[in-house]
């Protein structure tokens, strides 16, 4: 994944897309660059490294030396790009913007060409001169070639998306109409920012939210022709005009920021309680119980529910599994996207999937949830982000209000992904005659009380992390155990650590530690519990003994009405108490501070762990 930007319009161009990529480097961080329409020229920088690299090149290279980026006067337009290596190594060359071999179209993508090796065959024999390995450089090439023949740019951009095949978002910017860009979008993610005088594109509005909250998606396969003063969109295959609905972005910059904090994905920690109870509050109707909107007929005409996802989401849709199972007595299997997709899947009258994305972008997740409506069954999407391209294939949306997650860790979308699926859970048991109404409002007020509750884990939490990361920094595998609802959390707990610590963590039911993994404890390994979320905790501290026997040192996470584990283990951490389906959901904060704690003494950047970006766009 990667993010591009686009801006035209009034403003020193440089600063806006500089500024822009910051906010995006959440989609790749491996090389940035940026191209400038000066009014008479345009003007390249790239750099391989995060964005304090290109800024630096820039300060070198155009500001005489002085290392810091000073804005280059007198740009107009501009485009710019922030990179996660798919096609061709981390260099300087496979850097964007790309351009054609006379320099004057310029270009940007997001997604994969996948048949850019035909593509470039065909340009080389026809004489185009290559300077990158990307799928991306084509693209400029083929606009080069059709500007050849038809003289318009816009025509010119059309006709090469009728030439490719693939995902992508592209913004082109043209030397010789310093006055336009042109984006186009198949299934990648793309919004305008329309302002006064100015226009944005960006894959994501965080890009230009400081600037502007009146935004306009572009409709999947659609070309924009953006100006100083808006934008046009049209489809590609037929060229008609298509009607343009500005949306205004409920969210503000600030969301964005990290503010006070060193980190995103601590601020993030810290953004749950108010996310959570953000989210319960949209899925809240007038009469106070929980409301589905559009998706309400779906789920309750269900006699099974599907859930497929990937990572951390698929971590939330087992957990609401137990939920539907334990409330509403409703059948319901938790699926790997990716697996599932191969899997030949049996679905049947009655069975509705409900695809599960933080990021609405995730490509196997994408690919189930279209595999599920060929299939002729009714799908849910679950998704933080409004208009990303799961809405467009789902029959209903539901959205967590989670707001912009830039963290690459999964955190808030986590737990506000829990508070929709309990938002279900409960809403079709009710309607299931499964709650009385006196079950039904305590469930709700328990429900209600999570915000405060996991506020104040994250006191109680906060020290016992920051000691055991200090202590546990340098140990070479960590285990989780739990049982029922306490093991996605366990589940959970392990990825964050793999994830931005780098160390190697497993999460085992309990009652399956016996059964081998058992064999890899030692007094080396710290051991963590997860108590909660399960009726039969005694089981588990039967399990905790056994990691005892074996000399390992045990952290549990245990409800604050419950002292059994302070017989067993070395550390406890008190959730406050709560309905026992639902402690998990608090328990999961101890385990995110855990990795976050480990990560920052083993020295790493835990908003941008190696090898990893926040959407896997990539089959
Ligand atoms: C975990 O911290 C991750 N960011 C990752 O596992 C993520 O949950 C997964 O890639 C799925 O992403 P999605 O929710 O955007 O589909």
């Amino acid at each position: 994944m990667c993010g591009i930007i686009g801006y035209i319009g009034h403003r020193q161009t440089q600063d806006v897309l500089l500024e822009g990529l910051s906010r995006l480097e959440y989609r790749g961080y491996d090389s940035a660059g940026l191209a400038l329409h000066t009014g008479a020229e345009v003007m390249t920088q790239r750099a391989v490294g995060n964005l304090a690299m290109l800024r630096r090149s820039i300060g070198e290279e155009w500001s005489g030396g002085d290392m810091v980026a000073t804005a280059t006067a007198g740009a107009t337009a501009g485009i710019a790009h922030t990179r996660w290596a798919t096609h061709g190594g981390v260099t300087e060359e496979n850097t964007h913007p790309h351009a054609d071999c006379d320099g004057r179209i310029h270009i940007v993508l997001n997604g994969i060409i996948e048949n850019h090796s035909a593509l470039r065959a065909g340009l080389e024999l026809e004489g185009c001169t290559f300077t990158s390995d990307t799928d991306a450089e084509p693209i400029a090439h083929l606009i080069e070639r059709h500007l050849t023949a038809v003289d318009d740019l816009y025509e010119a951009v059309r006709r090469t998306t009728l030439e490719l095949e693939g995902h992508y978002a592209i913004v082109v910017l043209d030397r010789e109409h310093p006055q336009t860009l042109i984006a186009a979008r198949k299934e990648c993610p793309l919004v305008i920012g329309l302002g006064t005088g100015e226009t944005f594109v960006a894959s994501a509005a965080a890009a230009f939210r400081a600037f502007t909250d009146r935004t306009v998606v572009v409709g999947d396969g659609q070309l924009a022709v953006i100006t100083p003063s808006g934008v046009s969109l049209s489809e590609a295959s037929t060229a008609l005009s298509m009607p343009v609905r500005v949306q205004r972005i409920g969210w503000v910059a600030d969301d964005v920021e990290k503010g006070s904090y060193a980190t995103f994905m601590r601020k993030e920690i810290d953004d749950q309680p108010a996310a959570f109870g953000a989210t319960l509050a949209h899925h809240t109707g007038e009469s106070g119980g929980f409301a589905l909107g559009d998706a309400e007929p779906v789920l309750a005409a269900a006699r099974r529910i599907v859930i497929v996802a990937c990572g951390t989401s698929y971590h939330a849709g087992l957990l609401g599994r137990h939920l539907l199972h334990g409330w509403a007595h409703l059948p319901a299997s938790v699926e790997i996207a990716s697996e599932w997709r191969y899997s030949e899947p049996a679905l049947e009258r009655g069975d509705v999937v409900v695809a599960i994305s933080q990021s609405g972008e995730t490509r196997d997740t994408l690919a189930a949830l279209r595999l599920a409506g060929e299939s002729g069954v009714p799908t849910v999407a679950i998704t933080n982000v409004e208009g990303s391209q799961i809405c467009e294939h789902a029959d209903a949306v539901l959205l967590t209000h989670a707001g912009p997650e830039i963290g690459v860790a999964a955190t808030k979308t986590f737990t506000t992904q829990t508070a929709l699926l309990a938002a279900i859970a409960a809403r079709l048991a009710a309607n299931r005659g499964m709650l009385n109404p006196r079950m039904r409002r305590n469930l709700a007020a328990q429900l209600r009380a999570i915000p405060d509750l996991m506020a104040e884990t994250v006191i109680r939490s906060e020290p016992v992390a920051a000691d055991l990361g200090e202590r546990w920094s340098q140990a070479g595998f960590f285990f989780y155990i739990a049982r029922n609802l306490g093991l996605p959390v366990a589940l959970e707990g392990a990825l964050k650590m793999k994830e931005i610590s780098y160390v190697p963590s497993d999460a085992y039911a309990a009652g399956e530690m016996k059964h081998g993994p058992i064999a890899l404890l030692s007094a080396a390994t710290p051991t963590i519990a997860v108590a909660v979320g399960t009726p039969v905790v005694d089981k588990l501290a039967s399990n905790v003994a056994e990691v005892k026997t074996r000399g390992a040192h045990v952290l549990a996470i245990a409800s604050e009405d419950d002292p059994r584990m302070l017989e067993y283990a070395d550390e406890t951490i008190f959730v406050p108490a709560l309905d026992w389906r639902l402690q998990p959901i608090l328990a999961v904060v101890p385990l995110q501070l855990l990795a976050l704690e480990t990560a920052e003494r083993r020295g790493l950047n835990v908003d941008q762990p190696r090898n990893l970006a926040k959407t896997v766009t990539v089959e």
